[in-house]
């Protein structure tokens, strides 16, 4: 197969990158693209607005639109998710060009076995723009080694095309193409600056409005750069461990919790972490749960259900590298509770009930609360847990008990 790259931000996805790929698999000269929204852009490294998974679920979900609006042969790929550090260009086509690394892909994305063995030519699609600064990028020669590079072209292009790509041919020895772009013009730091998300696909929208992306909340005001960076790296981390779902409500919970902690005096910084990283342990198999919630707390926790908080801190811990014993404590509480809470273990706890994709009760009242009054909006959520337990009648755990008391719920 002919294959397309097309790796970018995607911070957000909009009309024009759409454009790009579908004239690039109009032009005849691939079979199909893929989407590999980018981890760590060495050219956006402070530019970044949103963790890479949320990125590459909303470009995920895009996908699915497009195909079912007829553009097959688009696919997206999380190949960048396993590189170190920066993710370079030359990087990402080592690992995509490795034929068993694209076979399995392809078969993945429903490709037979005998057409996804290959043998595969390998393209790299880019605009005018990125064509004209070519030679300025990382190990340009390694680029090309993998994958001829298939620029875009339009009328009223600032980059001479053509002579971009004579330049590159004589220069470093590479092949490029070019095709005709009749897309429409536009730019994400555009999008974001103006606010206006018309040029942003329906399937991305609906993306953003579910967890309220690209708000107040997400530029994470009163958080410094250091757990900016931070949050970045645990998003990247946990991604092996969770599925689409949990990862991007534990990350949720993450924004939620920072932007509680500025209202309610707790550092954000810590917020930040010990909110994203609160699940992190949840999908792991239930033994190594077992054993490291008794390493945390001992026998405190036992129920299955319960694991995965105290299973976290030891997670969050161990395998991150989180030492901050607040943030490990909040991780640890977050399901049950307990007695003499702090203000981080209380806006983790709530947070983690209320985040904006969250749907299993009315919580527009916690919300409401959680505006002026911690303790008010985390009673309330006690109180509605406490009466599911009840009408379950599930025994409440001693921690919660206390936690109750505190609150003054009976
Ligand atoms: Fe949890
Ligand atoms: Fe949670």
């Amino acid at each position: 197969m002919r294959i397309g790259i097309y790796g970018g931000s995607f911070d957000p996805i909009h009309n024009g990158h759409i454009a790009l790929v579908r004239d690039a698999l109009a032009s005849g000269f691939i079979d199909c693209a893929i989407f590999v929204p980018t981890v760590k852009n060495s050219f956006k490294l402070d530019t970044m607005t949103l963790p890479a998974p949320y990125r590459y679920y909303m470009t995920k979900s895009v996908r699915d639109e497009l195909v079912a609006k007829g553009l097959k042969d688009v696919y997206v790929c999380d190949a960048e998710f396993g590189i170190k550090g920066i993710s370079y260009t030359y990087m990402t086509l080592e690992i995509m060009t490795d034929p068993e690394f694209m076979t399995e892909f392809l078969i993945e994305q429903g490709i037979k076995k005998k057409k996804a063995e290959g043998p595969h030519e390998y393209y790299w699609i880019m605009g005018s723009d990125t064509l004209g600064t070519f030679e300025n990028w990382f190990k340009p020669e390694a680029i090309l080694r993998h994958a001829t590079l298939l620029a875009a072209e339009r009328p009223g292009d600032k980059v001479d095309v053509y002579k971009a790509a004579d330049s590159i041919r004589e220069n470093l020895g590479g092949e490029v193409e070019t095709f005709r772009l009749n897309g429409v013009d536009c730019a994400s730091s555009e999008i974001l600056k103006s606010g206006d998300f018309s040029q942003v696909p329906e399937a991305a929208r609906e993306f953003i409005a579910t967890h309220e992306l690209y708000t107040e909340r997400t530029r994470l005001k009163g958080v410094s750069n250091e757990a900016k960076t931070k949050f970045f790296e645990s998003a990247v981390w946990m991604y092996p461990y969770l599925g689409e779902k949990r990862l991007l409500h534990t990350l949720n919970v993450g924004y939620l919790s920072a932007e509680l902690a500025v209202r309610f005096g707790a550092d954000p910084d810590k917020a930040l972490i010990a909110g994203a990283l609160h699940d992190c342990a949840k999908e792991l198999d239930i033994d190594s749960q077992r054993e490291m919630a008794a390493d945390y707390c001992g026998d405190l926790f036992t129920e299955k259900k319960l694991l995965h908080s105290p299973a976290g801190a030891v997670f969050a811990r161990d395998g991150f590298g989180e030492k901050d014993r607040e943030i490990l404590d909040a991780i640890c509480y977050h399901t049950t509770g307990r007695g003499n809470m702090s203000t981080l273990e209380k806006i983790v706890y709530l947070a983690d009930k209320i985040e904006p994709a969250r749907t299993y009760m009315d919580l527009e009242p916690i919300r409401k609360a959680a505006q002026t009054d911690l303790d008010e909006a985390t009673r309330m959520t006690a109180l509605a847990i406490k009466a599911k337990f009840d009408r379950q009648e599930r025994p409440t755990h001693p921690s919660t008990v206390d936690m109750l008391r505190d609150l003054g719920i009976k």
